[in-house]
């Protein structure tokens, strides 16, 4: 087969990594891809976003399957080229990721079909939108209607704060993707994600992970994309995860079908653990970014089939996936100053080396010089992951395989996965 990988993160370097295992793949394109993808697949220099580009793209190579890593391919409609050129497509159409790219969209979706999540309104006038502060009790979330990047929801300690924030939103501050706020009543509870391979009619549960979202140690510092992840997450009991699929996902699945946007693809559930069973934080329309790095390296068996039925809309023939029964986790080496301004530029050495056969390094922001050195380019710079009989083995393995990475320009948070570590430390106590 010949596989078209859209995206350049370290979740896209993950799916080639797993991709190219595959017997059934014979040629891997990705675009645009990133250095440490070069060994696995060609590059071709196009832009997530370049929905026309990549779809002549995947036409030129023959494309039996295109898998896209990022929102911003999916907002662009690359989903909807694909489907009108015949060439099946893992991931959804623009309207079925409205899921993601609109949060109106997605609270209206679960108000209409009963499924679990916080209480909200929807405002496009910030008068409305502080008036309305009123019906909820503080703590209030605050969230800009489009894609920002991770950065949108604002959680205000006070009505003062809240109201500068809708200011701030409905002032421009994320662009168009801002012109309407949601307010959002808040849920107490550990959150968790929870990841299913959707065909349209059916889904299929590939198990949860957690990641961290803050900048620093201790949960501190300011929201990022995601620090580190690991999987499986124990806030997910059996229990929990039967809820969710009966009462979340499948009805999703369903409902999207029902209303003529049948969902192809990844369906993230960003999930709060209540006291009243699961809750849905948020949906995403792809993988998570690190989250997908541990699927990934947990996953024992050929993901292109799944991939592939998925994309062509009928997974139901398919053997149950199988997973290595060790915990996985990954930390973030990210470039010092990120997320506000992240140093470019600054050079690694180490990262190619063999760190034997439970770590992978997997690339996000690199980049390589004319003289062939590896540098810096972006926020999130590389991924460091390790599998483990426990947590706590696989974060040993994951910190020291950091240590043998030369980088002055890059920090990274050392609790990674600190609640399953707890957790298994009160266990045993
Ligand atoms: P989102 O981009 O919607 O996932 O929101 C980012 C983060 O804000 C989430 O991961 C939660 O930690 C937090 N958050 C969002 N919505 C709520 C809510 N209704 N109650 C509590 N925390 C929330
Ligand atoms: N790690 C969170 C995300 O990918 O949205």
């Amino acid at each position: 087969m010949n596989i078209l990988l859209v995206g350049s993160g370290g979740r896209e370097h993950a799916l080639a990594w797993k991709i190219a295992q595959s017997p059934l793949c014979a040629r891997l394109v990705c675009a645009p891809g990133n250095p440490g993808m070069e060994a696995l697949g060609e590059r071709r220099d196009l832009k997530a976003t370049d929905a026309e580009g990549l779809a002549a793209l995947a036409r030129e190579i023959r494309a039996d399957l295109v898998v896209v890593g990022p929102e911003s391919a999916l907002e662009a409609g690359l989903a909807d080229r694909l489907a009108a050129a015949g060439i099946p497509c893992f991931g959804p159409t623009a309207k079925a990721a409205q899921l993601e790219t609109s949060k109106a969209f997605s609270k209206n979706f679960l108000e209409r079909h009963d499924i679990p999540t916080a209480g909200y309104g929807v405002y496009d006038r910030a008068a409305d939108a502080k008036a309305a502060l009123s019906v909820f009790k503080p703590p209030y979330v605050i969230k800009a209607d489009g894609l920002a990047a991770g950065k949108g929801v604002a959680i205000s300690p006070d009505k003062a704060d809240a109201e500068a924030e809708i200011d701030r939103m409905l002032g421009g501050r994320f662009g168009a993707a801002g012109a309407r706020v949601v307010i959002e009543e808040f849920m107490d509870g550990e959150e968790g994600s929870l990841f299913a391979l959707c065909d349209g009619q059916r889904a299929v549960l590939l198990g949860g992970a957690q990641d961290h979202k803050r900048a620093f140690d201790g949960d501190l510092g300011p929201n990022t994309g995601g620090m580190g992840a690991y999987s499986p997450a124990p806030v997910f009991t059996p229990e929990l995860v039967e809820q969710a699929d009966a009462r979340i996902v499948q009805p999703t699945i369903k409902a999207m079908a029902a209303e003529g946007m049948p969902y192809r693809g990844v369906l993230y559930a960003g999930l709060m653990a209540t006291e009243a069973g699961p809750r849905v934080v948020e949906f995403n329309a792809r993988f998570g970014d690190p989250e997908c790095q541990v699927l990934m390296m947990r996953i024992a068996g050929d993901i292109v089939p799944y991939l592939l039925a998925c994309a062509r809309g009928d997974v139901s023939g398919l053997p149950p996936l199988e997973f290595h029964p060790q915990t996985v986790i990954c930390v973030v080496l990210a470039a010092k100053g990120y997320p506000d301004s992240p140093l470019e530029g600054s050079i690694i050495r180490g990262a190619s080396q063999d760190f034997g056969p439970d770590v992978q390094v997997f690339h996000a922001g690199t980049t390589r010089r004319k003289d062939g050195q590896l540098c810096a380019a972006g926020g999130r710079v590389l991924n460091v992951c390790a599998r483990g009989d426990d947590i706590r083995q696989a974060r040993e393995r994951a910190y020291a395989a950091i240590r043998r990475i030369d980088w002055p320009g890059g920090f990274h948070r050392t609790d990674i996965g600190w609640r399953a570590v707890e957790r298994e430390t009160a266990e045993e106590a």
